[in-house]
């Protein structure tokens, strides 16, 4: 009977992609599958009313039953007794134009079902749960609607589980309240072990309170399968860490705290939560194509933003992370000092004749933009004090610093200058100066600003990533925006696909960027580090990785730093780690070689920065990934691949480039005996004409990489 009363109303719930189990008025569950059938999300009520989902992927569980509630101060919790009371469904297909991009257009196509629950007893309280499933994974959230008995509340816990299917193999980071540069760590999930990366002496602010990662973490089970969990659209709420429970392959969502809030995010119905996330793909390259975190996010609010255009810039930044020159004028304040306690020299970096001598090697070479660091008062007091506030001003150039005559200079040679904003984790002193901070960009026809965020936040109590600091870097996006500026953030808040929202979020680090390869005491970043990257951190968006060092060792500088990749994986970068600003990292002298440029700068000239598609030929979380891209405009394609600390041999088939026409392909490839340890340097480049049937095979040193522009003749 009660098996005959499902069929029937199933057959009377059906639609085509939801698919219910009991009778619409009394259902307790139900069935979404994406566009193409292949993930099915399963959501029900226990017997409690608790909440709970499942996810298949092709009929095979990738989540168990994964229950959902949430922990209030002063109020009962939210997670139990609930009876659903609607449901709806609707299905999404749209295209978008991203302004700037890996592509010129994303679909968004998906079908959503949005149930809406309400306790059974009082206090009758109502909670909504979306479900979005795509063709390559799903996102849902929370909806707290508005109603009587719920109005502000602070939560004190968000109880999402992720239960696993199995101890799969996970690249995970700890679940750092405060940075996210950190190693990825390539263990199986029962070896997370967060709390062992706690106090790492390279970080200025780490907090890792319990075992748990950062997300975006990726893992890969048994039959295959690939999973990347992660959020889209985080608004007015603390992000996400996943604590870990090791012994039964299971997850669940823990919010970063405050411990002024006491508590982990104060919200006011109506009130949406941002996405949870769970990528799913056959193919390790098909994580990195996924554009779904961007979809989950609403379209663009600003409108137009052709004030910013990808770029690629030079700075002066590497020569104080190598310690050749200091931010300060008086000069204390190089990473030297902060690593060795290096002896107090004036050696300024930001002189008016060093910024025009970069702005002549931009000028000299095509590169648009000039980054300059250490250029206001403030820099002799920025770090290594509790007393931060009020430190910078955002307005004041040092006296060897003529900022009028280097912006002049800068307009006469076509170089546009970045503006570079380090708040010392000071965000209120920030917020004081930012809209005369904008103007005076503005006036000085400044369109776009690097921001940092180094040290503990002041308030004490707050973390880079709960909810008072994702406020702060909203207004920021927002201030900006309407000041019409680009952001590119420092120490950030992770990237959940706002720049489809906000086009004026253009880059962020958020990783161990290039800079610890010159000072970190543990040997830097190794070479599988951006082969992990790329299937990790870069899923989430953007990276100002600053790639393009080509004295590999600086041992002029730091004998005992090196960056562990040879100098074709450095050019490999501007295809492979996905920006639209892309930084020369290194010392303008260092692309010499005997007076002249050095042969491989071609390649970072030609390479372009903004595209029209984008396509992984070829790669595997932490060994190798291989990326081409087309470039708007001009329909020139580029190619990057990298390998970690294994040689190999890549077989790029061109079957991409368009029928019927010839390219100039110019391969810059590993010379025969290059390794990123012992013979970082030795590069080779080959010309050659192609065409889409053709192949071509490069050899990759260990800790190497190539980098191939195809231009039509
Ligand atoms: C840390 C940033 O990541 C780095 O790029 C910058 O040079 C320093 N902070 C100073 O702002
Ligand atoms: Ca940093």
């Amino acid at each position: 009977m009660i098996s005959f009363l499902k069929k029937y109303a199933s057959l009377l719930c059906l639609t085509v992609f939801v698919f219910s189990l009991f009778s619409c008025s009394m259902q307790t569950e139900s069935l979404l599958s994406s566009p193409n059938e292949q993930i099915r999300v399963k959501f029900s009520l226990t017997e409690a009313g608790t909440p709970q989902y499942e996810v298949f992927y092709k009929e095979k569980p990738v989540i168990l039953s994964s229950s959902m509630g949430f922990e209030f101060k002063d109020q009962p919790p939210l997670n139990k007794g609930f009876r659903i009371t609607e449901m709806n469904n609707r299905q999404e297909d749209e295209t978008w134009a991203m302004p700037w991009g890996e592509q010129d257009s994303v679909r968004n196509h998906f079908n959503e079902l949005k149930i809406q629950l309400e306790e059974t007893g009082a206090p009758n309280r109502k909670l909504n749960i979306v479900f979005r499933v795509f063709d390559d994974g799903i996102g849902f959230r929370y909806e707290f609607p508005e109603q009587p008995n719920l109005n502000e509340v602070l939560i004190t816990d968000e109880n999402t589980q992720f239960n696993l299917t199995g101890d799969h193999q996970v690249w995970w980071q700890p679940g750092d309240w405060d940075i996210y540069e950190h190693l990825y760590n390539a263990t199986k999930f029962s070896e997370i072990d967060a709390i062992s990366k706690r106090d790492d002496p390279n970080l200025k602010a780490t907090y890792i309170p319990e075992n748990a990662v950062n997300t975006p973490v990726t893992m890969k089970t048994s039959e295959g399968v690939y999973l990347s969990f992660h959020e889209a659209d985080l608004t007015d709420y603390s992000g996400m860490t996943l604590k870990v429970d090791t012994s039964n392959n299971s997850m669940v969502s823990e919010l970063v705290g405050s411990e002024r809030l006491q508590g982990k995010a104060i919200i006011s119905a109506p009130f949406n939560t941002p996405w949870r996330t769970i990528q799913i793909a056959d193919r390790a390259g098909d994580l990195i194509e996924s554009k779904m975190v961007l979809n989950l996010n609403d379209p663009n609010i600003l409108g137009d933003v052709s004030y910013f255009t990808p770029m690629k810039y030079v700075g002066i930044w590497w020569e104080m992370h190598l310690g050749k020159s200091t931010w300060d004028m008086e000069g204390s304040q190089s990473m030297n000092t902060f690593t060795n306690s290096g002896e107090i020299k004036p050696n300024h970096g930001a002189t008016t004749e060093n910024a025009m001598r970069y702005i002549d090697f931009a000028s000299e070479n095509g590169i648009k933009g000039l980054l300059v660091e250490g250029w206001n008062t403030g820099w002799d007091k920025w770090i290594n004090t509790d007393d931060r506030e009020g430190v910078f001003d955002f307005m004041t150039p040092y006296a060897d610093y003529d900022f009028d005559k280097v912006m002049a200079y800068a307009r006469e040679k076509g170089v546009e200058v970045i503006m570079h904003h380090e708040t010392s984790a000071a965000p209120l002193t920030y917020e004081k100066q930012m809209d005369v901070a904008y103007k005076f960009m503005k006036d000085n026809g400044m369109n776009a600003v690097k921001t940092g965020y180094v040290g503990k936040i002041i308030p004490k109590g707050e973390y880079h990533h709960g909810q008072w600091m994702v406020r702060h870097y909203q207004k920021v996006l927002e201030e900006a925006g309407k000041m019409k500026i680009a952001i590119n953030a420092h120490e950030p808040i992770k990237a959940t696909g706002k720049r489809r929202t906000y086009p004026n979020a253009i880059a962020r680090e958020g990783l161990r960027g290039q800079e610890f390869n010159a000072w970190s005491a543990d040997g830097g970043n190794p070479p599988n580090h951006l082969p992990t990257i790329a299937f990790t951190r870069l899923l989430s968006g953007p990276i100002d990785f600053t790639p393009g060092i080509f004295n590999i060792k600086f041992d002029e500088y730091k004998p005992d730093n090196q960056v562990s990749t040879t100098l074709a994986h450095q050019l490999a970068l501007y295809v492979v780690i996905y920006s639209p600003v892309q930084m020369l990292a290194d010392l303008p002298e260092h692309y010499m070689e005997n007076g002249k440029p050095h042969p491989a700068l071609q390649f970072i000239r030609d390479v372009g920065v903004d595209w029209s598609e984008s396509h992984v030929l070829d790669g595997e979380v932490g060994k190798y990934v291989t990326i081409a891209r087309k470039e708007r405009g001009t329909g020139n394609w580029f190619v990057g691949g990298i390998t970690g600390d294994e040689e190999r041999t890549e077989t790029i088939v061109l079957n991409f480039l368009e029928e019927g026409k010839t390219y100039e392909a110019i391969l810059y490839e590993d010379g025969p005996d290059a390794h990123w340890d012992t013979n970082p340097q030795a590069y080779e480049i080959k010309m050659m004409d192609v065409s889409n049937t053709d192949t071509v095979e490069v050899m990759l040193a260990p800790g190497g990489g190539f980098a191939l522009s195809l231009k039509e003749k």
